[in-house]
């Protein structure tokens, strides 16, 4: 099922060592069960399908015959690192772990159901130049920025949501990475682009959603019902 059209390796973070406190439930978010596999697996497959070649997985202390579990039947080699405090540090110690390959994916566990497009999209673009892409989608509800004790409706038609997973090349994220040097930034792209990198965007899915909420493990069964 592993799709890659060049012969250059395409290698992915998946950072799952999140607690995931919104979700509850008894294990880590990442080995929550969606339509009977853990999420992690879902991830890496999605990624496997849109041409990575191999992942680095990063997980909790502790849990690592349980993602050893969770990844058994994945399609491509894995190898699993121990996580930091924050996503920010837990995407640096994937990067210390990464095998050869000059385009990087960074994905979050939590967004099982990528489609196969929207993974290829971002490869392309790293392929085709880019520093750091990013798969976004348009915001549907009406946004609204508090100030002080009112409010005021924001114009939405140039709000992007971002998703993962998030591309680079190889050199921008790690010099982009080093360069950090403590500062925390919300996503990869952000980091890169404190550090000058032009961020590129591409079309995101709504299928990608970040599982975060018991309603949005709803959500993602009844897509992949509907994709059967
Ligand atoms: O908490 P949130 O859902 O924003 O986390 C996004 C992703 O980052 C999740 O897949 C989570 O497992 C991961 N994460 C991590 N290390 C942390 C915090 C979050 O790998 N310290």
């Amino acid at each position: 099922m592993t799709q890659n059209t060049s012969a250059e390796p395409v290698v992915a973070i998946v950072v799952a060592a999140g607690s995931g406190v919104r979700l509850g439930g008894e294990v880590p978010k990442a080995v929550r069960v969606l339509a009977g596999r853990p999420l992690v697996s879902w991830s890496v497959e999605a990624l496997a399908a849109g041409g990575v070649t191999e992942v680095v997985v990063v997980v909790g202390d502790g849990l690592q015959d349980m993602f050893t579990d969770a990844l058994a039947d994945s399609p491509i080699p894995w190898r699993l690192v121990v996580g930091g405090a924050t996503r920010q540090e837990s995407v640096a110690r994937g990067i210390a772990a990464l095998p050869d390959g000059d385009v990087v994916l960074v994905h979050d566990a939590a967004r099982p159901l990528v489609p196969v497009d929207v993974v290829r999209g971002v490869i392309e673009a790293v392929r085709a130049g880019a520093s750091a892409v990013i798969p976004v989608v348009g915001v549907s509800d009406t946004i609204r920025q508090v100030a002080g004790a009112g409010s005021v409706v924001v114009d939405r038609s140039g709000l992007r949501a971002v998703q993962t997973p998030q591309g680079f090349a190889r050199d921008a994220l790690v010099t982009a990475h080093a360069a950090a040097n403590g500062r925390d930034f919300t996503d990869d792209a952000a980091v890169c682009e404190a550090c000058g990198y032009e961020v590129v965007l591409v079309p995101g899915s709504r299928e990608a959603l970040k599982i975060t909420e018991p309603h949005d493990l709803a959500v993602a069964e009844a897509i992949v019902k509907d994709r059967r």
